[in-house]
Parts: C-alpha cells; structure tokens; sequence
C-alpha cells in the first residue's frame, strides 16, 4: 500500500501524542512516520527512546526536514506564531500541510498563508478533531437540514478549561503575548470558536471583556465574555475561563423550531415545537394555545484524543486518492477572526465589525509584545497534559 511520508514539526505535547498515534499505536496505516524535527535536543532524545528501530529521521531545523526529500507531508505542532511562517515554508517545498489550531496569531499572516496555500495546489488540513464528534456532526445536521428555521440565540459556556499555574509555567512561550499571542481564547478556544461558528456561522459583529491574569500569574485572558450580534439579529453570548474548577460546558441554540441543548459534548437534548414559533405566533392571537413539545434525548460519548488520527487518515486519503478533508486549512481564519476580534472589542473598548480592522489589531497586538516577557521557568519540558486538572 502506498503511504504517506509524515514529518512532525515540534514533538512537545501534542506532536509526541500524534507520533505515538501513529508509530505506537498504528491508528493511521496509510502515514509512515518519516521524519521527526524538534530544536530542542532533549525533545529528540525522548522521541529517539521513545520509536527505537522505526527508521525515523531527525531534524532540529524545520527547513532542513523539508528540502531533505524523506517527506510528502509535513503535520506542525509548534507555538503559534510560527504557524503561518512554516505552513507556507513547507507549501514551498512542495509538502501537503496539516496545521495544528490555532491558524496562527493573526488574521493578516493567516490570510497570506492561504493564499500561499491556494496558489500551491497542495492539501493543506487543520486539526480541529473535535468536528469529527459525533455529538457536533449530528447538531450540524438539525441546524442543516432547515427543519428548525433560523437560530434566534446561542448561548456556550464553557468554563470547564481548568488549568493550573504549574500548566501555565510548563513552557517559557505559555500565556505570554510574544510567545503564545493569546491566553484561553487562543490556546484553549480554537475548537469552541470552530465550532460556533461552523455551527452558527459567523457573527456581523462582536464586543467582549477579556480579564488578563485574572486567576493566573500570566499577563494574558484568563477569562473572557463575549456577545456576537449575527445579521438576522440574533445574540450569542460566549464564555470561558481557565479559573473555574469544576467549570461547565453548556451550549444552547435557540431556533425557530425549538432549542437544542448539549452538555459537556455528550448529553444533547433537542426540544422541538410541533410549529414553528413565527407559525404559531400567527395561530394563537388571545389563545392559550401553545406549541406541542417533544423531547428527544441522545448520549454520545465522551470526546476522545482519537479524533486526530481520524483527521490524519482523512489528510491521508486527500493526498493519495484527492477525497475530501475533514477541515479545509483556510477555515482556520474564522475562529481566528472571532478571537481577534475579542481582543480587539477589549482593547478598544468597542463593538467590533467584522470584517475587523486588521491594521490596529496587529497595532494593538504589537504594544503588548513589546511589554511581553518570556518567562523564566525551570521546568520547560514537563509534561503539561498532565498538568491541566491540578490545582
Ligand atoms: N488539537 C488539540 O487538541 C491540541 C491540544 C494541545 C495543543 N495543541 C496545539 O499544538 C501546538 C503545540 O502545543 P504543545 O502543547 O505541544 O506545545 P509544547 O511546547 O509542548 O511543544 C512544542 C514543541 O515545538 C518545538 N518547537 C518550537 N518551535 C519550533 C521550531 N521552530 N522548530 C522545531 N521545533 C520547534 C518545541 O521545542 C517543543 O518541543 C500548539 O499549536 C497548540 O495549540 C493542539
């Protein structure tokens, strides 16, 4: 069988797991893990340890690893200021893309990425596993299908992001403006922002508070609430944190037809009117008669790491036989665009329309650069997976 020749950019926490996925766990069989690159030698130790005997060739120069010809694609896993930067490295050499979230930092050096993209003909992907749930896909298919008529409110709280101050001092770029661009709204979010949007679409404006350091030592958003004013009128209201132990995670669409309610991506709950309420509003002038509910309850499970190789696999049958992606690269600048646009709405002290204003957000984003420090921690490399539900 034909494979796919995969180097690994980054082999922290994320791009160990994927190796591992794929070497340990032999989830992906049409990817051969060709190559690992990582600038910190102690990284390229472990992962050496780690695939003995695999016929891994290594790199600690992401440039390198790609003009060396062992690989057709590239999967990066590094701080996400140099996402955009090696995406379209790697577009360069003739290598298929599949990005870890965020897209990167910045709309602006996203946009171009994209265009770099398009302009290659390659497959670029983005790994936004959490598409692949089945409790999301089957909340796309209620809002799809129409049956429901237009959403008139979306509600998520997902506070349950818990991390402590050891995860945050796990990594010299963690929640610091120059290293990591963003606290939970960047880290953490992406999949949540992905997600309403792919769900809900995009909002016509936004305006949010984002409280810096509010539970953390960190001198980025810890916690952050948002509204989104969608063009049919229609509000959304999106709130997160790192600070709360236990946190929630409820997301409420309010439609037409009905409400649709998922708890912590598992219990969904859909409520639907036997007519619609723009039908019923007609129907029931003076009358006591309301709409007929019925309740219909599913249980999924639990969100599990897997998603990956499913979005690999997916990468895979892309490069070797053209099929579809599970998530094309270029969506990657919506949940972005929400993110920025939070900051921005922060910063400012504004509402903000999207398209937003790309100039003053780099503006803005380049003062608190300036100011940025990168921390001095003693354990760099400890394992922050293992960190995020600590006190
Ligand atoms: N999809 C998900 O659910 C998920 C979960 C966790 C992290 N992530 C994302 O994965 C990415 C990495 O996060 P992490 O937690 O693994 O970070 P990490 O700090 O644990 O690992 C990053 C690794 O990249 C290496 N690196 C940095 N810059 C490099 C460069 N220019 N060239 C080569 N190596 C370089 C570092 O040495 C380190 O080993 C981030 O974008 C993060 O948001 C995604």
């Amino acid at each position: 069988m034909k494979k796919v020749r995969l180097g690994i950019i980054g082999v922290g926490n994320m791009g160990m797991q994927v190796a591992k996925h794929i070497v340990l766990g032999k989830e992906c069989p049409e990817i051969e893990l060709s190559a690992i690159c990582d600038m910190y030698d102690s990284r390229i130790e472990t992962a050496k340890e780690m695939f003995r005997d695999e016929g891994i060739n290594y790199f600690s120069d992401p440039e390198e690893m790609m003009k060396s010809g062992v690989c057709d694609a590239v999967y990066i896993a590094v701080p996400h200021y140099d996402h955009p930067t090696l995406a379209t490295k790697a577009f360069g050499y003739g290598l298929h893309v599949m990005l870890e979230k965020p897209a990167g930092v910045d709309t602006r050096s996203v946009r171009k990425m994209n265009e770099e993209a398009k302009k290659s003909g390659l497959k670029f992907g983005m790994m936004f596993q959490n598409r692949n749930a089945p409790v999301y896909k089957k909340v796309k298919n209620i809002l799809d299908s129409g049956e429901f008529g237009e959403i008139r409110g979306v509600t998520w709280i997902v506070t349950n992001w818990y991390r402590s101050q050891a995860y945050y001092d796990s990594g010299s770029w963690r929640a610091t403006w120059a290293g990591e661009g963003g606290g939970v709204l960047l880290n953490q979010c992406p999949h949540n922002l992905d997600l309403i949007q792919w769900l809900c679409g995009m909002p016509e404006s936004i305006y949010a508070k984002c409280s810096v350091g509010q539970w953390h030592d960190i001198e980025v958003e810890d916690d952050v609430s948002a509204i989104f004013k969608y063009k049919n009128g229609a509000l959304g209201t999106f709130i997160t944190s790192t600070g709360m132990n236990p946190g929630t995670n409820r997301l409420e669409i309010a439609t037409d037809k009905g409400t649709i309610i998922l708890e912590n991506a598992s219990k969904l709950m859909v409520n639907e009117l036997d007519r619609s309420l723009p039908e019923a509003a007609n129907e029931m002038s003076g009358s006591p008669d309301s709409p007929k509910i019925t309740t219909v309850a599913y249980t999924f499970p639990e969100l599990k790491a897997e998603k990956h190789s499913i979005t690999l696999n997916a990468f895979a049958g892309a490069i070797l036989r053209n099929e579809k992606l599970i998530i094309d690269g270029e969506e990657g600048i919506k949940s972005l665009t929400l993110s920025n646009a939070m900051y921005l709405s922060d910063w400012t002290n504004s509402e903000i329309s999207l398209p937003l204003n790309e100039e003053l957000f780099l503006e803005e984003l380049e003062k608190r650069k300036k100011i940025s420090k990168h921390k001095d921690v003693k354990a760099v490399f400890v394992d922050a997976a293992s960190l995020y539900q600590k006190k």
